[in-house]
């Protein structure tokens, strides 16, 4: 069989609103605000697979090697799937481990990935069945809400995977919202495998979230790229500085940019002109830390039960699987 024909990609349209609309309510919020999930178009999953590589961000690190490790051993918890569901798997190269464990565990996998980045699912489909002969691939081009209203599971079992930490990107209040759609989507008997970073030093997050080379500023500050290239923007990116900053009683990673020095931004697409001010931010990324008490916490406000976690030798980063409760 060819493996053109073990894939495909589906196109869903935003749930709730679209990048213009967003932008928008976004800018004209105090703070100023720009939704992070608009950060990943072509080049912004590009930039940030080189995030994962950099020496300060440990976090994709982390969760490979307990992939690498206990991969086996999640997907015997998880009951031998022969579906897997990723969200905001990006390039795929974590998606990957666990799709091998499967196969050494079941005869045949089908992977459902839902991303935003259209490029990035793409790329990973192409390499990963050219790979695995048992292995079919739905794509779902969207965000995390249409992604799963379109998934329909007809397999015997499935496991959920949200890894990289990014349920830490959304407020305590949405990661409770999006977890109960997650365990709307899924059966009895089918489970999550949830990846978060965990509370530690402030120096080591910071650094995590502010590399030396600036890879993480020119991720954020990509934004403001798209915002000038699709929407017809006027900013001037050198007046925009990226700070990340942790509040231990939070246990959140708040990543900004912070203008500089003060400018006029017109955008032609909105009718829109904003005048920016010195010291002003526009807020980008959350991405909380947890400990186990929280990591619970949040499985029982989103209909689950924790049934073990694993973790890196370092014990920087948790990977849990979750039962449908
Ligand atoms: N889920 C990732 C995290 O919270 C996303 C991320 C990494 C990120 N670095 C970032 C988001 C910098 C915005 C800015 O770790």
């Amino acid at each position: 069989m060819l493996s053109t024909q073990r894939w495909h990609i589906r196109r869903l349209r935003a749930s709730v609103s679209t990048f213009a609309d967003d932008v928008r309510e976004g800018l004209l919020a105090v703070p100023r605000r720009l939704p992070a999930k608009y950060l990943y178009d072509a080049l912004g999953s590009l930039l940030f697979d080189a995030i994962t590589a950099l020496p300060e961000y440990y976090l994709t690190r982390a969760e490979r090697e307990i992939l690498e490790r206990d991969g086996d051993a999640v997907v015997a918890a998880a009951g031998s799937p022969d579906e897997l569901v990723e969200l905001g798997g990006g390039s795929g190269a974590k998606t990957q481990l666990l799709v091998e464990a499967a196969l050494r565990a079941t005869p045949s996998v089908q992977l459902h990935a839902v991303d935003i980045a259209e490029e990035a699912i793409e790329a990973a489909a192409r390499r990963m069945v050219e790979r695995h002969p048992a292995l079919t691939i739905v794509g779902y081009a969207g965000d995390y809400e249409a992604g799963l209203e379109a998934l329909r599971l007809d397999g015997r079992r499935a496991l959920m995977l949200f890894l990289g930490s990014n349920i830490g990107n959304l407020d305590p209040h949405d990661a409770c919202a999006l977890m109960l759609l997650m365990r709307t989507a899924l059966r009895t008997g089918d489970a999550l495998l949830l990846g978060t970073d965990l509370r530690k030093d402030s120096a080591v997050l910071e650094a995590a979230y502010s590399d030396a080379l600036g890879v993480t500023a020119a991720f954020e500050r990509n934004i403001l790229v798209r915002i000038n290239r699709e929407l017809g923007g006027t900013f001037d990116l050198a007046r925009f500085r990226h700070v990340a900053a942790y509040d231990v009683e939070s246990g959140c990673v708040t990543s900004r940019l912070v203008c500089l020095r003060s400018q006029e931004v017109h955008i032609a697409a909105l009718g829109l002109t904003l005048r920016i001010q010195a010291g002003e931010t526009i807020h980008t990324e959350n991405s909380y830390k947890y400990d186990e008490a929280e990591i619970d916490a949040m499985a029982a406000a989103g209909g689950f039960e924790r049934v073990t976690s694993w973790y890196d030798a370092a014990h920087a980063f948790a990977l849990s699987l979750l039962r449908v409760a």
